[in-house]
């Protein structure tokens, strides 16, 4: 079973958001199970490059959709997506220098995994709501 279990009551009633949501939480996933399955570096590489270049790609979809609908906490957002994006980053490069290790998957779990998730539950169902009131 995949760990971060994609989840209905994660949907936060837009479509596109949504549907990169289910793409970036299957991201996460299939990271950890190349870790789990200990496949060879390169193809665990090419997850983390994945989960890296999917991230980039849904923050900004979800950037764009704040500016067309005046999100108030366009800013704020921002900065957590900013930040993620780092983490993200930071997690390849410790990958690239010293490989698999224990501490890696625990930060991963807490900083890209659970941090998402929380994420997804709280700012971007904020955000889902503020465009439905503008449409
Ligand atoms: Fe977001």
């Amino acid at each position: 079973m995949s760990i971060f279990q994609w989840n209905d009551n994660l949907l936060i009633g837009n479509a596109l958001i949504d549907s990169e949501h289910k793409e970036l939480v299957k991201a996460i996933n299939d990271f950890f199970d190349a870790c789990d399955r200990k496949i060879n570096r390169d193809e665990l590489q090419k997850t983390l490059s994945f989960l890296n270049s999917y991230t980039i790609k849904h923050f900004s979809d979800e950037e764009q959709l704040q500016v067309k609908y005046n999100y108030p906490n366009y800013e704020g957002h921002k900065k957590f997506h900013e930040f993620y994006k780092e983490t993200v980053r930071q997690l390849m490069r410790e990958f690239i220098m010293r490989g698999l290790n224990d501490e890696l998957v625990a930060k991963a779990k807490h900083d890209v995994g659970e941090a998402i998730i929380a994420h997804i539950k709280s700012e971007d169902r904020r955000l889902a709501t503020h465009i439905r009131s503008m449409e």
